[in-house]
């Protein structure tokens, strides 16, 4: 079995089947041994000590930093921002921004296949500001209507935002076809949510020719409440501090402040330094295993599962083929509501998600309230897709009796 020999959860418990991996992603025991290591041998407050220990921890911190942004491309490591999560990296892009740049009369461009937190965002800022919030529609098969996007690109077009890959589809969106239609038609901040990205495509944030792309280490193999963004130097320069507090000052005077530069004027308190270091190593063991071969697997396990659950009776699969999606795979089944699928599901040993994804308003273009998803990774194989294929034959079989096939 690929890999599931590194991750203690699933060794514990070799029948369970995780397909749950865009929620979260399980940990391999070298993140574990990481984290332990670092609050075993290096642990004290980083930058506040003049002692060695304090020293050590910020040294493995700062170590941290550079091979988390070298994983993610970004030459420039100073300019990666740790936040608890691409959720905390994108309300401060938005927040940032709605300060220092976007005002009323501008426009910021999103897609209908965002996450809440690359959509709500974005639409609280415009109603922040007196800006336009605009969504571009998708295709039938969940994908940026790039006709679309095209026509409402124009000179006060402020900010444009979208997912690297959709959470709820899979749909991979093409990167440096947006960039290139953004930059001819606007000077648009061009800001990537990279969430179910980073964790499953090789990301060249250098050439890939967005301003930021925000990411979790938690769908990575890295720990809860770590993640980030990675950004130009020039836009992190030019926006204002999110959060105020010790660390991110030059000088405080009675009546105003001056900032630390990058990375932390927007670093305010004390940082997640054994998360930082849990991250370095999920991205080194990512690396040893090739972002290559992540792809190529969890391509193949959502290409057989698309075509084993697509020769049942009774369900529906949604977004474009299993050829331009990531690891992610949503669907329905007659009669069945996603939520009992999932329970059912559970009972066999089979972990999915089930609802609306954080994504309402793509579900409103679907025309469903929910969708249950499975979603792989390097420790899954085809075992878990023959669980949810016997999985959703059990469920339909209970709720409607009536399905043949495969
Ligand atoms: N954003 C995560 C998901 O898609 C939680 O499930």
């Amino acid at each position: 079995m690929p890999y599931r020999s590194d991750f203690p959860l699933l060794v514990a418990n070799p029948a369970l089947h995780y397909l749950d991996s865009a929620a979260s992603a399980q940990k391999p025991k070298v993140v574990l041994d990481a984290i332990r290591d670092f609050y075993e041998t290096s642990y004290a407050n980083p930058h506040r000590g003049a002692y060695s220990l304090s020293s050590l921890a910020t040294a493995r911190y700062h170590s941290a930093r550079q091979r988390i942004a070298e994983f993610l491309g970004a030459v420039d490591f100073e300019a990666l921002i740790f936040t608890r999560g691409t959720t905390e990296a994108l309300n401060l892009l938005a927040t940032a921004l709605s300060v220092s740049n976007i005002r009323s009369g501008d426009e910021i461009v999103v897609t209908a296949l965002e996450h809440h937190s690359n959509f709500v965002t974005w639409q609280q800022a415009a109603l922040a500001t007196g800006a336009r919030f605009r969504i571009c529609e998708m295709t039938s098969d969940g994908r940026v209507d790039m006709d679309v996007l095209e026509g409402m690109l124009n000179t006060r077009t402020r900010v444009v935002a979208f997912g690297h890959v959709s959470n709820a589809l899979g749909t991979v969106n093409p990167v440096s076809e947006i960039v290139r239609l953004v930059r001819e038609r606007s000077d648009a901040t061009i800001i990537c949510d990279g969430a179910q990205g980073a964790p499953h495509i090789r990301v060249d944030f250098d050439k890939l020719g967005v301003d930021a792309y925000a990411f979790s280490g938690h769908k990575m193999g890295g720990p809860m409440g770590l993640g980030g963004l990675v950004a130009r130097r020039k836009l992190l320069e030019r926006i204002p501090p999110y959060q105020f507090g010790g660390d991110m000052i030059e000088f405080v005077e009675d009546q105003s402040s001056t900032w630390a530069p990058l990375p932390h004027k927007f670093e305010a308190g004390t940082p997640n330094a054994a998360g930082a270091v849990g991250l370095a190593a999920a991205v080194d063991y990512l690396d040893g295993i090739g972002m290559e071969r992540v792809q190529a697997h969890e391509k193949a396990l959502v290409a057989l599962a698309q075509s084993r659950l697509e020769a049942l009776d009774g369900v529906t699969t949604y977004g474009p083929p299993a050829a331009e999606r990531s690891g992610v795979l949503s669907f329905n089944v007659d009669d069945v509501h996603a939520h009992d699928l999932a329970t059912i599901l559970d009972s066999t040993g089979v972990c999915i998600r089930s609802g609306h994804h954080c994504a309402q308003p793509l579900m409103r273009r679907l025309g469903v309230p929910a969708t249950a998803r499975a979603s792989f990774y390097i420790y899954n194989d085809e075992s878990d897709v023959d669980a949810l294929v016997a999985g959703v034959k059990q469920a339909s079989t209970l709720f409607a009796g009536t399905i043949a096939g495969n």
